[in-house]
Formats: C-alpha cells, structure tokens, sequence
C-alpha cells in the first residue's frame, strides 16, 4: 500500500490501531467456557496490544502477540515490560498468511480487528486448524447491525471492505466452518471513540501540518478524517461485532 509509513505513524501515535477497548476484551474472555488454568493464547494482528496485554492481565496464559509491523511489536513489549507482563508475551513479528505453528497448538486464538486481512471465511478455516480440539477463537469484525443498511452505507463499506456481511450471515458462516457460536456482542460507540476515533482526531492536525505538500501522506489523512465523520453519521448501521466460539 502506498504510503502505509503514514498510516503506521499515525497508528503508532494511538492507543490501539481499531476499535475496541477492555471491557469487551474481558467480556469476550468471560464468555469462554471453564477456560483453563495457563491457556496458550495466539492473538494476530495484534497491533500496539492493548487486548494482548489485558489478555496478560486475566488469563494467567502465555500468548504469542503476531503482527507483521515490528513497531507495533516494540510498543506492545514497552507496555509489558513496564506493568511486569513481559514474561508472558512473545512476540512475533510475521505476517498471519505464513503462520507456521503445528495443527492444534493454541487453547485459544484470538484476533481484534484483524482477521479480514486473511478474509474472514479463510481465517476461520486457518484458525480452525491451529486450535485444540474444543479450543476457542474470538474475533471482532465489521458488520452492518441492520438488515436493511441505507445506500450510503452499503456504496461506502461495499468499497472500503467488500466482504462485509450482517451478524446472521457471519454467524452462519461460523457453524459452517465448525465452530460452535458460544456469544456475540457489539461493541459500544465509545469502544470506537475512546481509544481509536478520538484520538485519531487528536492526532490529524499535528500529522497534516507536518506532511503539508506531501499529496501520499495528505491521502492518508483524508481517509482517515472521511472515515471518522462518516462513522459519526452512520454509526446506526454498522459495528464491531465480538464472536467468540468453540471448535467442534
Ligand atoms: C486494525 S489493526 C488491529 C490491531 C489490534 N488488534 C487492535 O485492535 O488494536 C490490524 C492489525 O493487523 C496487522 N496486520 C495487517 N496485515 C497483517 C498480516 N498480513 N499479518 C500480520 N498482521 C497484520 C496490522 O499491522 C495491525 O496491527
């Protein structure tokens, strides 16, 4: 992607790099059935860690943190290091489509925000591999919460993010892959706002005036402010929905 550096900048200048935030990381955690003592967790994308370090914090596991941008790896590890949870993240700097581990290494995958980026059907298939027998798999993706989304919103997420479906269609998709649904919830609007909107809107001005006459990176910036304003128009429709599930 042409000017992904810009992206990364802005990313890296953010408490996460998607919406989010702990109070769904520790509902989707919760939903889990008896989750045993030490799982072994793989979170992918992990980004800067917000999730993979409150993962730390509740799960007693130890979690392999896979992101193919090493920044984002250096901030997660920053983070770790200063609240003592180093011991228990490894992080792995690596792309999600060359994942080597064996077939049923994991207890549980984990993945917020990020699974699109190997397609969600395909990823559900890969995790689906990679997990112990009954181990489970969360993840966020975008849906539209309505069934029936204005034109706006179709024509935009329809470019922005093709594959987009609504929460019964990815549901179905998950039985069909062999997992058993065990929750689902959408996130709130402020798990888009606080730590990801908002700051995002903190971070513009500084980035926009310091890349002035840079046409990529003005490009970049853009988007970003076209997405956050189109958010705030159109938030009804669309969402993060959490689905956390089990292998069958
Ligand atoms: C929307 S961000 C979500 C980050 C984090 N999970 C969060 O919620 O804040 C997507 C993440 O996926 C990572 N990513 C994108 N393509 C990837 C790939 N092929 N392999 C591994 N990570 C990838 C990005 O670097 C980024 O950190």
């Amino acid at each position: 992607m042409e000017g992904i550096e810009y992206l990364y900048e802005l990313c890296e200048a953010l408490p996460r790099s998607g919406p989010g935030d702990n109070v769904s990381t520790r509902r989707a955690f919760y939903s889990i059935p008896r989750p045993q003592n030490q799982p072994f967790i793989l979170d992918i994308g992990c980004g800067q860690g917000m999730q993979t370090i409150e993962l730390a914090r509740i799960s007693d596991g130890n979690i392999i943190a896979l992101d193919n941008h090493q920044g984002f790896l250096d901030l997660l590890m920053e983070k770790a290091r200063k609240q003592g949870l180093e011991d228990k993240i490894i992080p792995q700097n690596l792309s999600m489509l060359d994942m080597d581990f064996e077939e049923e290494t994991f207890d549980i995958i984990w993945s917020e925000g990020a699974l699109y980026f190997m397609g969600f059907q395909n990823g559900l298939r890969r995790c689906h591999q990679l997990l112990k027998d009954n181990g489970c798999l969360a993840v966020t993706e975008l849906v539209y919460t309505v069934t029936d989304p204005p034109n706006a919103v179709v024509e935009y997420l329809g470019t922005e993010y093709p594959d987009i479906k609504n929460v019964a269609e990815n549901i179905e998709l998950i039985e069909k892959e062999r997992f058993n649904l065990i929750a689902n919830f959408t996130l709130s609007e402020s798990a888009w706002l606080d730590n990801y909107y908002i700051p995002i809107d903190k971070e513009l001005p500084r980035l926009t005036k310091k890349y002035q006459g840079n046409e990529v990176a003005q490009t970049i910036f853009e988007g970003f402010k076209h997405e956050v304003e189109f958010y705030r128009k159109y938030s009804k429709f669309y969402g993060y929905e959490f689905f956390v599930m089990q292998k069958r």
